[in-house]
């Protein structure tokens, strides 16, 4: 098939464009370049443009189109930012989208997957949530995710638009043969803060808080494997196919970890000791956040391959080992 990759050089779509170059299909990468890296694109047919340009997007469709089915990375997604800065949020998040739909709409393009977050969900109140609980997002990151979301329900209503949202949980690990892996800058988040200190010179992972109501007093997240959520995303296209109607299904493991637990883990895995330093909370962190996946796993019969903490650290581990030794990754 023809896939149309949107944010293809980012973290996971990188891996989203490796899968799908490995098994063969055809892959066009939109990307703006923005916090991706060129050289994360190791196939496929790279476009450097932009969402927020509807003449780049008019010109990827005539050009390179049409397409079986489009898969949308391209985001901001860093909390903190979103609630400083909504504005940046609200025009890449969701006019950005809106372009793109308006674009898939003009070239009879109806299959998308779109990657949304359990920032949606807010503050949980209870341990492992599934779909039908409660959206009240608590900061502009997330109610832009929420925003696209409502915007696939009324274009399936309307325009026959199909999709699947995926609501993320903590993406983690590496791809564990080629070199791609998360390289944010600034980073911020747990799994690659804990592990750049041990390669280079640079200040401790800082802890945010360990006076929650946690066993330990750290936020407990459900970590994901990048290659098992690029997995459900291929199973959705088959899904698509067969049921009409705009998805949404949480992707997690179902498994939560403190701060202190993968921090232990990491200690684990290099067998090197982690300093740290506990600073006060972040804002915007819910204490807990567990996903109970079992839509995904019973309507795309998918299940995570490399669900085994340890195994997600190592495949992070060893991508930032082979980062820090080689100058051509670096060059960008
Ligand atoms: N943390 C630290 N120190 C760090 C980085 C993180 O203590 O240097 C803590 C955070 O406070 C949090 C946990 O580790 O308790 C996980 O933090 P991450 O930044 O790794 O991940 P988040 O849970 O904040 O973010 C994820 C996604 C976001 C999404 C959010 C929804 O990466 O895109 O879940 O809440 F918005």
């Amino acid at each position: 098939m023809k896939v149309l990759v949107c944010g293809g050089a980012g973290y996971i779509g990188s891996h989203m464009v490796q899968l799908l170059g490995e098994l063969g299909h055809e892959v066009v990468i939109f990307d703006n370049l923005s916090t991706g890296h060129q050289n994360s694109i190791l196939s496929g047919t790279l476009i450097v443009g932009d969402l927020l340009n509807e003449d780049d997007l008019d010109q990827l469709f005539a050009v390179h189109g049409p397409f079986d089915l489009v898969i949308h990375f391209c985001a901001k997604s860093l909390v903190g930012e979103s609630v400083q800065h909504p504005s940046r949020y609200y025009r890449n998040n969701v006019t950005g989208t809106h372009n793109l739909l308006e674009v898939m709409r003009r070239n009879d393009s109806n299959r998308l997957v779109f990657s949304s977050s359990a920032a949606v969900y807010g503050v949980p109140n209870t341990r492992a949530i599934d779909e039908s609980h409660a959206c009240v997002p608590i900061n502009p990151y997330g109610k832009s995710k929420l925003i696209v979301e409502q915007m696939l329900q009324d274009y399936h209503s309307a325009y026959g638009l199909r999709s699947v949202s995926f609501r993320y949980f903590n993406a983690a690990g590496a791809h564990p043969e080629v070199a791609i892996g998360e390289r944010h800058d600034p980073e911020t988040h747990l799994i690659p803060n804990i592990l750049k200190p041990l390669l280079s010179k640079g200040s401790p992972l800082r802890v945010f808080g360990d006076d929650y109501d946690t066993p330990d007093g750290s936020c407990i997240r459900d970590y994901i494997h990048v290659c098992d959520l690029c997995d459900a995303h291929l199973a959705a296209t088959t899904f698509m196919e067969e049921h009409d109607g705009a998805h949404i299904m949480n992707l997690g493991n179902g498994e939560g970890f403190s701060v202190f637990e993968i921090i232990e883990a990491v200690q684990n895995v290099t067998g090197k000791h982690i300093d740290y330093t506990v600073e006060k909370r972040r804002a915007g962190d819910p204490p807990v956040l567990v996903a109970n996946s079992s839509l995904a796993r019973r309507s795309l019969k998918w299940s995570p391959a490399i669900g085994e903490i340890n195994r997600i650290i190592e495949t992070a581990w060893n991508f930032h080992r082979r980062y820090a030794a080689s100058k051509e990754l670096k060059s960008e």
